[in-house]
């Protein structure tokens, strides 16, 4: 089984039902991302958001929410959330042609897609899905600035190669922010890595 595969995250969270978010995620959205909605009423989509998305924890915020996760957790998220849990694949285009976003959320699911060609199926679906003024803000490991670090089953590209990569798929950075050195656990094997943080914001090119 390839670790970064749908089977694996089943697996994964069946081991691991209990759900956390993550600080520095809510602070990045209150503090960087909100303030640039101005839209009253808002769709969101929050990706790979396994069974707990991160807007669980936002309060005051007139929003229609649907988390997607290619595992089957996303069908056993609590049935009295708001939020719309879904298990659909990032890679397929189908939910993504129906609906425009005026945000779309990511934390840490694009370091899953370890291939290029599924990266491209990716950044054209939430290209699609996202609204003429939509906001697409994420959240990434990256190579920290003075060594190469490496974790099976995850893409870790240098700040340099995220940022062509963005651009190249139509979208303008209009916030990009690296915190140095955070540690990562890799959910696969348990070893920790060092490496750096990307927040980034960027909207569609008109
Ligand atoms: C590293 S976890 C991050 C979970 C959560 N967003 C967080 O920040 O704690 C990556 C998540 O992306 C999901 N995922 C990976 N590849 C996916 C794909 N192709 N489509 C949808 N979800 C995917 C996994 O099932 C997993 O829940």
């Amino acid at each position: 089984m390839s670790l970064n595969s749908k089977d694996y995250f089943n697996q994964f969270y069946l081991k691991n039902p209990e759900s956390s978010y993550s600080k520095s995620l809510y602070h990045f959205f209150e503090n960087d991302v909100r303030p640039r909605l101005s839209k009253k009423e808002l769709n969101i989509l929050d990706l790979g958001a396994g069974n707990y998305s991160l807007f669980e924890n936002i309060k005051n915020l007139s929003a229609n929410i649907s988390a997607i996760d290619f595992s089957t957790v996303a069908n056993s998220s609590t049935p009295v959330s708001k939020i719309k849990y879904l298990e659909i694949d990032l890679l397929d285009p189908t939910f993504f042609n129906q609906k425009k976003f005026d945000l779309i959320f990511d934390s840490h699911c694009l370091n899953c897609l370890t291939e290029e060609s599924q990266r491209t199926l990716a950044f054209k679906n939430i290209y699609e899905a996202l609204s003429a003024e939509g906001l697409f803000a994420s959240e990434q490991m990256i190579q920290p600035e003075n060594s190469q670090v490496s974790m099976p089953f995850k893409m870790i590209k240098s700040a340099r190669e995220l940022e062509e990569e963005i651009l190249s798929y139509g979208l303008k950075i209009i916030y990009f922010t690296i915190s140095q050195s955070s540690k990562f656990v890799n959910e696969v094997d348990g070893i920790e890595v060092q490496c750096d943080l990307v927040k980034i914001i960027a909207k569609k090119e008109l």
